[in-house]
């Protein structure tokens, strides 16, 4: 039986350059050799000049970066540790879409030795880690698990956009299959972040673990947007009962709003399937889901009853799933537009930090890059707090309504202006 490796200076690979992949490369790039793969070629190229599509990483870190971008397949071998960082999401059916982590996990598996240490820090179910992919490593690799090679898991906190809870900076959760492998990743992460490692006693505690942080967050959402339902319908502004109840010192202040993106939307299905595999059937979990998908009809209904005309001009202000970033991946704006446009509105889309082409493939046409004047619309909809929504002022917004229009500001991100002095004016 081979010794479990107590690598003291690891050669690194990263699997998936993504919003979370290539954030981990860089900063591992610091303190080891890392080299990071995808498998998306054009990706690679863009990284290679120093250009980031997700705007995690600016240019001069990426010319700085001590990190080795591959393309080919081979020249992942011989590495001491392999993280894995590719896409978890769900299909059609809202169920676990395990494809990518199956393919990385064969490509991994082609590459490893005797000794190596396999991570995963894609988003799962308990149990994805060891009952699904090790069998895949074994298999492409000819090895053993537990015995020739060994598995991790260090579930990723990041959050796109934010610059305060960086990978440098988190907490961060490890496990490994045996104490030896915890003990050599912790040791590995503890390098790239002075926010301290949490061990958990085993992989699939920390595969759960990840689950239930993004679940929670996705109910405790869908209960302030339930409320808000509740208050509109009593004739009350949600944000100023939320101002008041946050008064007290154990109140939550969670904000209603659309979820979307490629986290919070996502992951409690993944607990739901790992729920249903054991016969139970999640209540809370899935009721926050089915709370959070109806918002954006929600927005729209209400929007379309105080607009009282028949074919409305609207434009909406922003698309991506959450402020200042450009990831527009499950984005629920799109749930307001259809819901607009099968009432009978005209809906026309502006967000400049949006690629135009993804764009036009979710919406089905192309957005407007210009804000125009002269009061073409008979409502706008600041529906993501972009720093360039934000910082728009009153003369921006009359300029695109007029005295007339209703200005419906789903975010309150308006609020300072005191628009409702001027304006007529709507929010959640
Ligand atoms: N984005 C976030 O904020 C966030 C936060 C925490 C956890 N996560 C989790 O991290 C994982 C990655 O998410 P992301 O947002 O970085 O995704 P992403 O889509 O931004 O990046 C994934 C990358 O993996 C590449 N890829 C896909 N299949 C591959 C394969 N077989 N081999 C090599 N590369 C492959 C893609 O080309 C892409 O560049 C997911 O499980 C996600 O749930 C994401």
């Amino acid at each position: 039986m081979i010794a479990e490796p107590t690598i003291a200076e690891p050669t690194i690979s990263v699997i998936g350059l993504g919003y979370v992949g290539l954030p981990l490369a860089i900063a591992l790039a610091k303190y080891f050799d890392t080299t990071g793969y995808d498998i998306d070629q054009g990706r690679v190229a863009q990284l290679r000049d120093h250009h980031d599509r997700t705007n995690e990483i600016d240019k001069t870190t990426l010319a700085r970066t001590a990190l080795k971008y591959i393309d080919r397949a081979e020249d992942l071998t011989g590495r001491d540790i392999y993280i894995v960082t590719v896409p978890t999401p769900v299909d059609e059916q809202s169920a676990p879409d395990l494809s990518a982590l199956t393919s990385a996990s064969e490509l991994v598996g082609a590459a490893l030795g005797t000794g190596a240490i396999v991570v995963y820090e894609s988003t799962v179910y308990p149990g994805v880690t060891e009952d699904h992919c090790a069998p895949i490593l074994e298999q492409a690799s000819g090895l053993r698990c537990g015995v020739d090679f060994f598995l991790g898991y260090s579930p990723e906190r990041i959050n796109p956009g934010d610059r305060e809870h960086t990978i440098d900076r988190i907490t961060k959760i490890v496990a490994g299959q045996t104490p030896e492998i915890a003990k050599t990743l912790s040791a590995v992460y503890g390098r790239v972040t002075s926010g301290g490692i949490h061990l958990a006693p085993n992989i699939k505690t920390a595969e759960a673990a990840k689950a239930i942080e993004n679940a929670q967050r996705d109910i405790n959402i869908a209960f302030i947007n339930e409320i808000s339902m509740i208050l509109g319908r009593l004739g009350l502004s949600a944000l100023e009962v939320m101002e008041a109840a946050e008064t007290k010192w154990n109140f939550l202040p969670f904000r209603p709003g659309l979820v979307g993106g490629h986290c919070i939307g996502v992951d409690p299905y993944y607990l739901a399937h790992a729920a249903e595999s054991v016969g139970l059937h999640p209540e809370i979990v899935l009721a926050g889901r089915k709370i959070n998908d109806a918002m954006g009809d929600h927005i729209a209904g209400r929007i379309w009853d105080l607009l009282e005309m028949p074919a409305p001009r609207i434009l909406l202000l922003g698309l991506t799933f959450k402020e200042n970033v450009p990831d527009l991946r499950n984005s629920r704006i799109v749930d307001i537009v259809t819901s607009l446009r099968d009432r009978g509105a005209e809906v026309s889309v502006h967000d400049p930090l949006a690629d135009q082409d993804i764009a036009r493939d979710m919406l089905g046409f192309d957005l407007t890059t210009e804000l125009e004047s002269g009061a073409p619309y008979d409502a706008v909809i600041g529906a993501v707090q972009h720093d360039f929504y934000r910082a728009l002022e009153v003369s921006d917004i009359s300029a695109l309504v007029g005295g007339e229009g209703l200005v419906c500001d789903i975010k309150g991100m308006w609020r300072h202006l005191n628009l409702a002095e001027k304006l007529k004016t709507w929010q959640l």
